[in-house]
């Protein structure tokens, strides 16, 4: 895969642990990328080399920076790092951008854009909401947060929503939000399953209506079961994985365990401790492996399983394009003492 060096020009507060990063274009190998779609950091952390999916939050037609947007996790090594020691000027090496939660515009359809997204999840959404306003589609983001100081992108959305009053449609939604002294009113309380049907009964046509879902797990299930009850053809409802959830019940059978690792034409002995995936295991070990986002969907992390039984966690976006003898080594858990792996 491709890899740049990016200069940061610029690094704005959007709330009190969120910034946005805004990187310069190369100036000879111009990155192209597709509204929805991320680029992975590559960065050396206390001796150690991390690699993290961004997404985008700029749009390629509206932007001339190639931004992403970084919220503070607790004990995030990486958005730590990137919110506390990176600065303007600093270069950062990034491979180019993936992902198939994207919005093509040559993709013919001529109905509205419904974006749903809590919290950071709004940051492939707004680069989606950019590049569809801008080709005059009608949007409509229905947006949830804690409270209004929490809420990502909050003023800008206000301006896009003047700036597009006639196409935009804004319904925010606020979990600890009492008093409200803006212009636009909000809902109190999580987008669920009833509310989401009362903001989808306002609208007439939805049969071409594209939908794009970002955020926790629990609101991308409720908002597609909502959707697919309207008669939303599954086909037209995008959803973007921004976390690996891992149940317990799931990994029941699963054992601490060594796991052999060949790549290279080396064989590397791994302690792969309960609750770990394969990948998780090679990095700690200091591996050089390939991989992105984590979540069973960028491919990048694939191995062919060489012997012993291996339990795949998380990776329902494209089973399909596994070959029977494949793995994804970040999904990927023991179940036996006698797993090897194979990175060819
Ligand atoms: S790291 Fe992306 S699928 Fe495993």
């Amino acid at each position: 895969l491709n890899t740049y060096t990016l200069k940061i020009i610029e690094i704005r507060k959007e709330t009190e642990d969120t910034s946005t990063i805004s990187f310069k274009q190369p100036a000879l190998k111009k990155i192209t990328y597709l509204p929805g779609q991320y680029i992975t950091l590559i960065l050396q952390i206390n001796n150690r080399k991390y690699r993290r999916p961004y997404s985008f939050s700029s749009a390629p037609e509206t932007d001339a920076t190639l931004d992403i947007t970084v919220k503070r996790m607790s004990h995030g090594i990486v958005s730590n790092h990137l919110l506390d020691i990176v600065k303007v000027g600093d270069a950062i090496e990034v491979m180019g951008p993936m992902g198939e939660f994207i919005y093509n515009k040559e993709r013919m359809h001529d109905g509205a854009l419904f974006m749903w997204g809590a919290g950071s999840g709004i940051t492939p959404l707004m680069s989606i909401l950019k590049t569809a306003l801008h080709s005059q589609k009608k949007v409509t983001l229905i947006y949830g947060n804690r409270n209004l100081r929490q809420t990502i992108f909050y003023d800008e959305l206000l301006k896009i929503k003047e700036q597009y009053s006639d196409r935009f449609s804004l319904f925010n939604f606020f979990t600890k939000e009492k008093q409200f002294e803006n212009k636009v009113a909000f809902f109190q309380g999580r987008i669920d399953a009833e509310r989401i049907t009362q903001i989808l009964a306002l609208y007439k046509d939805k049969s071409d209506s594209l939908h794009y879902i970002c955020g926790p797990v629990e609101l991308k299930k409720v908002v597609k079961a909502v959707l697919l009850q309207n008669d939303i053809k599954p086909e037209n409802i995008f959803t973007e994985n921004f976390e690996h959830k891992v149940d317990e019940n799931q990994l029941k059978e699963v054992r601490t365990t060594f796991v052999n690792l060949k790549k290279d034409g080396q064989r590397v002995k791994l302690e792969v401790i309960k609750g770990k995936s394969i990948l998780e295991a090679g990095l700690d070990q200091q591996m050089d492996l390939a991989y992105s986002c984590q979540t069973g969907t960028c491919f990048l992390c694939k191995a062919t399983k060489l012997s012993g039984n291996i339990k795949m966690v998380g990776n329902e976006t494209a089973p399909e394009k596994l070959g029977e003898d494949e793995c994804l080594l970040c999904c990927s858990y023991p179940l036996s003492d006698d797993v090897e792996v194979e990175i060819k």
